[in-house]
C-alpha cells in the first residue's frame, strides 16, 4: 500500500515538474524551457513509466528490447506521442489495454538529424488507461552503448558493456522522450547470453549472484531519461557501509574499495549540508579504462573511470563530484541541456565543500586554483557565446559543446554569493533550494526567479540581480568572483621561480613532501618550453614517465610533446593506448597536431588505439586529425 501511494506521489511530481517549463523568450530569442535537442512533444503527453525488457546478445553486440511505456497526456485530446530514437530497428508498436488486450498502433518515423536522431510518431489509442508497447533492436553502434571485448577489461577475460545516456544518448538504446524535463519511474528485466552480473541506476541486491536466469530492477523514484543505465560484466560486489559500496571486476575490486573507503564519510558530509540522501544506497561501479567520463551520476550507481584509483586516495575528489549529483542534477535537473550549469556548477561546488569537510580545507583550496587556472585557460579559445552559464546550443550536439565553463564558473558564481551571505544564510539557501525543487525538472530562469525571491531580496543590498544576471547571463568571470589561494601553493611558486633561475637544482625540491595536488600545480605552472636536458633532470629526479598517477603523468606528457621528449613516447603511446577518458587524452592528442614533427605520429597512435575508444571520444579526437 505504501509503495503504490509513494509511486502516485512520484508520478504527480513527474507531471508537474513537465509542465513547469515556461514559454518565456530569452533575449536571444530561445525559447526558455523548449528543448531543443529532443522531437518530444511534452506539451501535449508524457511518459509516467517505462517497463523494459533486454535481451543482451554478446555475439553481436546488440539489445534486443521492449519498452512498455505508462503515459499521461497533459493536453486533452491529444493524438500521438512522439518519442526519440537513434539507430532502432522498430519491429512492432502495439497498445495493451488493462485486460491484456493487444492492438498494433499506426506509427512513422518522422524528423531526422545526425545529432538528434529519428522522431517515432504513433497514433495514440483512445482512452487513458492503456500502455504502448515499443519492439525494437539497437545497432552494434549504438553511441550510448560500448562493448568491450575481454581484451578491454580489466581482468582481460570476459567481455563487458556499459551504458551512458548523458546528454542524448539514451534514445540509442531505450525509444523514449529523450527530455531532462520528463522524469519517471522504471522496471527493467535483463537476460543475457553470458555468465556475467548486470547492474543498472536503480536498487542492486548484492545477494544475487553471476547466472540467474534474468534479473530484475525496479527505480521508483522519478528521473530524466539520461539517467537510466546499465553496466553488465565480470561484476563482484564488496560494501563500504551499510548503504555504499562497490561494484568491479575482481581483480580491482579491492583496491577499489580501498581507494574510495572514504565515500561513506562523503554521503555524510553531504547530508549534514543540504539533507537527507534521498536514494537510499549508493554504489560504484569501476568501468573500464575506456570510459570517456571521469564519472557519471547514474542514481544509486555511479560510474566510475579506473584511472582515479590511484593507490593514495588522492583523486577522490571525484567521488564527492558524482554523489553531490545525487541533490544536484538528479533530485534538481536542468530541464534542458542549455541550463546544464545548474546541474554541474552547483554540483562543483557541492564537491568542494564534501572536499573540504572529509579531506581538509586545504585540499579543498588546492583543487579549486587548479580549476580556476584551466577555466581562465580553456576560456582564451572560447566564443563569448560558450562563456556563458545559460548556454546557447541551438543546432549544436551536446557533446561538443561540453566545456569547464559550466562546471567552474558555475562553481565560481556561487563561491561568490557564499562570500557575500555568509556560510549560515547560503548553506540555508541551498538546503531550502533543493527541497523546494525535489523531484523536479528546472530551468535558468526558475531559478533565478527563486533565488531572486529567496535570497536576493530576503537580506537586500547584500548583491543586486544585475550582478547575477552578468555571471549567467554574460560572458567571461565577473570582477566579483573570490579567489581561492594556498601557502602550499605559493611555496611552490618560489620553488619554481629558484629553480628556473639556478638557484636550487631539481634534488632540492622537497617533492616527498608533496602531495598529488602540489605536484599538478608544481608541472602545471612550468613554463610551456624549457631546455632538453632541464627534462632529463626532472624525469631523472622524479621519476615522471614512470608515475603511475594518471593525472600526473598526463601534465607531464604535455610537457614532453611540448619539448620533443622523446624519452617519453613510448609510454604516451601506451598511455592512449590503455586510457579512453577523454579529458586526459584529448588534450594530448591536441598537443601532437599542433605540429607537422607529432602530428603523424600522433594520428598513427590514434588509428591503432580508435578502436578501443568510446564513440563520444571518437567523435572529438576525430574532429583533431581531419
Ligand atoms: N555528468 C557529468 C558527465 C557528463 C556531463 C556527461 C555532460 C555528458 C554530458 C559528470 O558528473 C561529470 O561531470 N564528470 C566529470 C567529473 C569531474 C568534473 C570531477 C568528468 O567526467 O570529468
Ligand atoms: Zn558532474
Amino acid at each position: 500500500m505504501k509503495k503504490i501511494q509513494i509511486f502516485c506521489v512520484l508520478i504527480l511530481l513527474a507531471t508537474i515538474s513537465a509542465c513547469n517549463h515556461q514559454t518565456k523568450k530569452a533575449s536571444n530569442n530561445i525559447i526558455v524551457g523548449k528543448d531543443y535537442h529532443s522531437y518530444a512533444n511534452v506539451d501535449e503527453v508524457i511518459i509516467t513509466h517505462t517497463d523494459l525488457t533486454f535481451a543482451i546478445n554478446f555475439d553481436d553486440n546488440t539489445i534486443d528490447g521492449s519498452n512498455k511505456i505508462s503515459y499521461k497526456r497533459i493536453k486533452d485530446g491529444a493524438k500521438t506521442i512522439v518519442l526519440d530514437s537513434r539507430n532502432l530497428t522498430i519491429h512492432g508498436i502495439t497498445s495493451v489495454a488493462k485486460d491484456g488486450n493487444s492492438l498494433p498502433l499506426n506509427w512513422k518515423f518522422g524528423q531526422t538529424d545526425p545529432a538528434l536522431g529519428k522522431a517515432i510518431i504513433i497514433d495514440l489509442p483512445k482512452g487513458d488507461d492503456s500502455q504502448i508497447v515499443v519492439n525494437y533492436k539497437t545497432s552494434p553502434k549504438a553511441t550510448g552503448l560500448q562493448w568491450l571485448k575481454p581484451e578491454q577489461t580489466s581482468d582481460k577475460k570476459h567481455p563487458f558493456l556499459y551504458s551512458q545516456s548523458q546528454a542524448i544518448h539514451a534514445r540509442s538504446w531505450i525509444p523514449l522522450q529523450d527530455s531532462p524535463q520528463v522524469r519517471h519511474t522504471y522496471s527493467a528485466t535483463v537476460t543475457l547470453n553470458r555468465n556475467l552480473r548486470p547492474v543498472m541506476s536503480a536498487y542492486n541486491d548484492p545477494k544475487i549472484k553471476k547466472g540467474a536466469k534474468s534479473y530484475h530492477f525496479d527505480m521508483p523514484q522519478a528521473i530524466p531519461s539520461y539517467l537510466i543505465a546499465l553496466g553488465v560484466g565480470n561484476l563482484e560486489y564488496k560494501a563500504i557501509s551499510h548503504r555504499s559500496g562497490v561494484w568491479a571486476e575482481p581483480s580491482i575490486l579491492d583496491a577499489a574499495t580501498e581507494e574510495f573507503s572514504e565515500t561513506e564519510n562523503m554521503m555524510q558530509a553531504g547530508e549534514s549540508l543540504y539533507g537527507k540522501y534521498a536514494w537510499e544506497t549508493y554504489e560504484l561501479l569501476i568501468l573500464p579504462a575506456s570510459f570517456p567520463f571521469g564519472g557519471m551520476e547514474n542514481p544509486r550507481l555511479s560510474f566510475i573511470t579506473p584511472t582515479v584509483i590511484a593507490g593514495d586516495k588522492s583523486l577522490v575528489s571525484l567521488i564527492a563530484h558524482e554523489l553531490a549529483h545525487s541533490w544536484s542534477g538528479n533530485l534538481v535537473t536542468n530541464a534542458t541541456w542549455r541550463d546544464l550549469w545548474l546541474n554541474e556548477g552547483f554540483t562543483t561546488y557541492f564537491e568542494s565543500r564534501i572536499t573540504e569537510t572529509v579531506k581538509g580545507k586545504s585540499i579543498m583550496d588546492m583543487e579549486a586554483v587548479l580549476s580556476y587556472q584551466s577555466l581562465v585557460e580553456e576560456m582564451q579559445d572560447l566564443s563569448e557565446k560558450d562563456q556563458k552559464l545559460a548556454l546557447d546550443l541551438r543546432g549544436q550536439d551536446p557533446d561538443d559543446a561540453f566545456s569547464n565553463v559550466p562546471y567552474d564558473k558555475g562553481r565560481m558564481m556561487l563561491d561568490w554569493l557564499e562570500n557575500a551571505f555568509g556560510r549560515e544564510k547560503f548553506d540555508d539557501f541551498v538546503k531550502t533550494y533543493f527541497n523546494h525543487f525535489a523531484f523536479q525538472s528546472i530551468t535558468t530562469e526558475s531559478f533565478m526567479k527563486y533565488i531572486e525571491a529567496n535570497l536576493i531580496n530576503k537580506y537586500p543590498n547584500i548583491v543586486s540581480m544585475d550582478q547575477l544576471n552578468q555571471w549567467v547571463y554574460q560572458p567571461g568571470i565577473p570582477d566579483t568572483a573570490v579567489l581561492h589561494e594556498t601557502d602550499l601553493f605559493n611555496q611552490i611558486d618560489l620553488l619554481t621561480k629558484q629553480w628556473i633561475n639556478n638557484e636550487i637544482n631539481t634534488s632540492q625540491l622537497p617533492t616527498n613532501e608533496w602531495n598529488t595536488q602540489q605536484w599538478l600545480y608544481f608541472l602545471n605552472n612550468l613554463p610551456e618550453t624549457f631546455d632538453h636536458d632541464s627534462m632529463v633532470e626532472l624525469d631523472s629526479h622524479l621519476n615522471l614517465t614512470d608515475s603511475k598517477n594518471s593525472e600526473i603523468a598526463h601534465i607531464w606528457f604535455l610537457l614532453s610533446i611540448q619539448n620533443n621528449y622523446k624519452k617519453s613516447f613510448d609510454k604516451i603511446e601506451k598511455y592512449l593506448t590503455n586510457i579512453g577518458r577523454r579529458k586526459l587524452i584529448v588534450p594530448l592528442y591536441r598537443e601532437l597536431a599542433k605540429s607537422d614533427e607529432h602530428k603523424s605520429w600522433g594520428q598513427k597512435v590514434y588509428n591503432n588505439a580508435r578502436s578501443g575508444y568510446h564513440s563520444i571520444a571518437q567523435a572529438t579526437i576525430d574532429k583533431i586529425f581531419e
